[in-house]
């Protein structure tokens, strides 16, 4: 098996400040192979072909568990972190609520959500715009519309303190033995002092509800949970977590996507407003409009918010060929399951021409797992698919935007994939 010393420079460097960059190009370089990325004496196995990945997640999911350590250092323990009988206790209380979300709801908090993005974007134009606290704020606007109902959070100040939170904890996440990047005194003082925010606002939102009589949502039921071992902060902040960085992520790359490509912005806008006329969206409508799903999943296919997803081994296993011992860290690459050009040709382009009749099939659609798979695969899968279609329409009827940044990318893994420094676009009204 293919085995890189994470050691070797430029390599250490590289991943220390980009490891995302790390998993485009060994997609580029080595599609589909599994390579033993070596740090010192640790030895974390990387996989990013469909069969092996699906066989952790999906057929063989019991011998692997969640590895999540920065956050649960940061959060504590929550339906996101735990595994066993915690989690399928803390799974039971959220899960109605989420899976629960009627999708015309969810279009409904979208359109307000983004209308009101769209009116930020514009009154910030023409830029260069930043546009991802102004699409964190309306996914977070969102998620507490459809799954915690009367919250009474202040969503704009928990957004960015949450932010602050998962900056530095998903630098502890992916640290390993000596590539350990050193603890930014800094980062550390700004996520203290958020986590400390955070669990103010979250105690006093947990406990207005508590009292309220005869109120029910899914504050209400954190705050009576008796879970031994569980921590009522911690779960609701996972939730918000969970519900909103990820989706503004796949929205930031969608806008910087279809800057990129004045023609097929074009051609998207065409559709929309083909389709939608005058009137508000509804989730029938926006089923019509012929290619937007299909980019919406190109979008999260080369930009996966989630570029890996971290387990560890509790038995011996054999993976096509790979054996695995217990305590074994394993990456499994989603970069490199949506990069590889046998099954998703030019893998950098967007091709709308993949998704027959608007959806991916065969080997395509078993290796698009933006949202994971197996028991712990996303639980807002309808959410979030339903709040991006609903946000491109609304956004590409709104907003036209343009490039202002011709740097090379470079990555930045907070708790989703995000472009080093923010992304920035130019913004207009769109004619
Ligand atoms: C584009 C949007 C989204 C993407 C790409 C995404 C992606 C993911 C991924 C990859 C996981 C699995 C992590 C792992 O296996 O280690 C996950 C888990 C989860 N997601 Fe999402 N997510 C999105 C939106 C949402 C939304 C809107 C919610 C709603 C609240 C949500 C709630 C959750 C929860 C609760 C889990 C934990 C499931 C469990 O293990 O019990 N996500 N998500």
């Amino acid at each position: 098996m293919l085995e890189i010393n994470l050691e070797s420079e430029p390599l250490s460097e590289t991943w220390r400040n980009d490891t995302v960059s790390v998993l485009y190009e060994l997609a580029r370089q080595f599609p589909g192979q599994p390579v033993t990325m070596i740090a010192g004496r640790e030895r974390l196995l990387l996989l990013q072909d469909r069969g092996r990945i699906r066989h952790v997640l999906v057929s063989n999911a019991d011998k692997y568990l969640k590895n999540f350590g920065g956050f649960e250092m940061l959060f504590g323990r929550s339906r996101f972190t735990t595994d066993g009988d915690l989690w399928r206790q803390l799974q039971a209380i959220s899960q109605p609520y989420i899976t629960g979300a009627r999708p015309a709801e969810v279009v409904t908090a979208s359109v307000t959500a983004f209308e009101r993005a769209a009116d930020r974007l514009l009154a910030a134009g023409p830029g260069p715009v930043a546009i991802d606290p102004i699409l964190n704020r309306a996914t977070g606007d969102v998620i507490a519309d459809v799954t915690f109902g009367d919250h009474g959070l202040d969503i704009e100040n928990t957004v960015e303190d949450l932010r602050n939170v998962l900056r530095f904890g998903s630098q502890l996440s992916w640290n390993i033995g000596s590539l350990s990047t050193p603890d930014d005194e800094n980062e550390r003082r700004i996520a203290d002092a958020s986590r400390a925010r955070l669990a103010q606002s979250i105690t006093a939102a947990l406990e207005r509800s508590g009292a309220m009589v005869g109120a029910s949502g899914l504050l209400k039921s954190i705050f009576e949970m008796e879970i031994e071992g569980s921590d009522p902060v911690a779960e609701v902040a996972a939730l918000l977590f969970a519900g909103l960085d990820t989706s503004a992520a796949a929205m930031v790359w969608g806008l910087f996507l279809l800057a990129n490509s004045p023609d097929l912005q074009k051609h998207l806008r065409q559709q929309v407003r083909g389709v939608l006329g005058n009137a508000p969206p509804s989730l029938e409508m926006l089923q019509q409009i012929p290619d937007l799903a299909a980019f919406r999943d190109e979008v999260m296919r080369i930009f996966p918010p989630v570029p890996m997803l971290g387990r560890i081994s509790v038995a011996a296993d054999t993976v096509d060929g790979v054996e695995i011992e217990p305590g074994q860290r394993l990456m499994l690459s989603i970069v490199g399951l949506h990069h590889d050009p046998q099954t998703f040709p030019r893998p950098g382009q967007v091709q709308l021409s993949r998704y027959k009749s608007g959806r991916l099939d065969g080997a395509a659609a078993q290796s698009h797992m933006p949202f994971g798979g197996g028991k712990r695969i996303c639980a807002g899968v309808r959410i979030g698919n339903v709040e991006l279609l609903t946000a491109f329409a609304v956004l590409l009827n709104r907003v036209e935007v343009k490039l202002a940044d011709l740097s090379p990318l470079k990555f930045e893994w907070t708790a989703s994939l995000r472009r080093r420094g923010g992304q920035r676009l130019m913004i207009a009204a769109a004619r």
